[in-house]
C-alpha cells in the first residue's frame, strides 16, 4: 500500500501543479480526493481492517488526503490569483473625464446669459397637444403654416412639438403677465436628413411680456447675447420673416464671425449668417392667454441651438450631433476654449 500511496501522491502533485485553469484544477481534485478515487477507496476499505492496520493506516491515508488538500488549494489559489487584476498602485492616474455634449454646452451658456438678464428658465413636454404647438399660437388648422413644420403626429392624439413656442403658450397660461422666460428643448419635424436637417433638434425660446416692449427691447437682448455666446462685438439686422405667431415677424441676422462682414464661403459672401427667428407677439396669441393687450406687449425668438452649436464648434454635419459617435463628443470637454 505504502507503494501505491506514493505514486497517488507524486502523480496527484504533478499534474495538479501542470494546472492553468481553475476547471482544470477541480477535475484533478475530482480524480484523486472524489468518491472515485484510489484513495477514496483506501479509506473505505479501513473498516474491514483489524484494528492494528486501522490505526496505522487511518492515520497514514488521512494525512495523504489533507496533504492533497492542501496542495490543490494552494494551486487553485495561484491560479485564482494570477487572473485578478493586478496593479502598479505607483502608477500616474489615467485621467479620461467624461464630456459634455455640444448642444448641452451651448444650451447651459445661452440660458446662463439669459438668466443674468433676469429671463426664468422653463420647460414643458416633448410630446404636445396640437392645441399648445398651433392653435393658441395663431396657426389654426386650415392655416397653410401648418405645413412648414412636417409634424410626427402621435396616435394618442398628441404630436411631437415642432418648435419651443408651445413654451409661450404654457408660460402665460401659468404665469400671466408681466413676464420673461427663456426655454430651451429638443424639437422634432418629419424631415429627411441630410447634411444640415434633422429631424430632431433644440431651439432656445426666449419671451419678454411688459408694458412699452418694442423692436429696441428685442435687438438689445439679442445683441446682449449673441456678444455674449461669441465673445465679440456683433452686428445685427433684422429682415422680414412670417410666423403666425408674431407681428411684425423677423429673421435675425448677425454679422458673419468668420468674415466679420467681408463675405467668405460660409456666409456665401453675403456677410451675414441667419441666426434667429423672431417677432412681436401677434395680439391673437396675447389674448388667447388672456393677456390684456391694452396693457402688454412683447417680443419673442426661437434662437436654433442646434445651429449655434454648428456655428461655434464649425461643425459642418447635422448628423453628428445625434450620432452618439464618442470619438466626436470627446472632443468637447465643457472647458472653454
Ligand atoms: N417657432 C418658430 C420656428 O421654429 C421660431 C420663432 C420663435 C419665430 C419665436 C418667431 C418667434 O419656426
Amino acid at each position: 500500500m505504502q507503494e501505491q500511496l506514493k505514486t497517488i501522491v507524486s502523480e496527484c502533485i504533478k499534474e495538479a501543479e501542470k494546472c492553468t485553469k481553475e476547471a482544470e484544477i477541480l477535475e484533478i481534485k475530482a480524480k484523486y480526493l472524489g468518491k472515485k478515487s484510489e484513495l477514496f477507496s483506501l479509506l473505505a476499505s479501513l473498516k474491514d481492517m483489524s484494528v492494528e492496520d486501522k490505526k496505522k493506516y487511518g492515520s497514514l491515508l488521512n494525512k495523504i488526503k489533507q496533504e492533497l488538500e492542501q496542495k490543490i488549494n494552494d494551486c487553485l489559489e495561484k491560479i485564482n490569483s494570477k487572473s485578478k487584476i493586478s496593479f502598479d498602485p505607483t502608477l500616474p492616474i489615467y485621467e479620461e473625464y467624461g464630456s459634455l455634449h455640444p448642444i448641452t454646452i451651448v444650451a447651459k451658456e445661452t440660458t446662463d446669459i439669459l438668466k443674468r438678464m433676469g429671463f426664468t428658465i422653463v420647460s414643458g413636454p416633448e410630446m404636445e397637444k396640437e392645441y399648445y404647438n398651433f392653435e393658441a399660437l395663431n396657426i389654426p388648422s386650415t392655416h397653410p403654416a401648418r405645413d412648414m413644420q412636417d409634424t410626427y403626429w402621435l396616435d394618442n392624439g398628441l404630436l411631437l412639438r415642432t418648435h419651443t413656442s408651445p413654451n409661450q403658450v404654457r408660460a402665460m397660461e401659468k404665469y400671466g403677465a408681466p413676464i420673461k422666460i427663456c426655454a430651451p428643448g429638443r424639437c422634432f419635424r418629419n424631415e429627411d436628413l441630410d447634411a444640415s436637417h434633422e429631424n430632431t433638434f433644440f431651439q432656445l425660446e426666449g419671451m419678454v411680456i411688459d408694458e412699452n416692449i418694442s423692436i429696441s427691447n428685442l435687438i438689445y437682448v439679442m445683441k446682449g447675447l449673441l456678444k455674449e455666446v461669441f465673445k465679440q462685438d456683433v452686428d445685427v439686422r433684422l429682415r422680414p420673416g412670417f410666423f403666425p405667431f408674431v407681428e411684425p415677424g423677423f429673421e435675425l441676422d448677425c454679422s458673419c464671425l468668420i468674415c466679420h462682414g467681408k463675405g467668405c464661403p460660409t456666409c456665401k459672401n453675403s456677410g451675414w449668417l441667419e441666426l434667429c427667428p423672431c417677432g412681436m407677439i401677434h395680439p391673437n396669441v396675447l389674448e388667447m392667454s388672456n393677456i390684456d393687450t391694452k396693457k402688454y406687449t412683447g417680443f419673442a425668438f426661437g434662437l436654433g441651438l442646434t445651429r449655434l452649436a454648428m456655428m461655434k464648434y464649425k461643425i459642418d454635419d447635422i448628423r453628428i450631433l445625434n450620432s452618439g459617435d464618442l470619438r466626436f463628443l470627446k472632443e468637447f470637454t465643457g472647458q472653454e476654449d
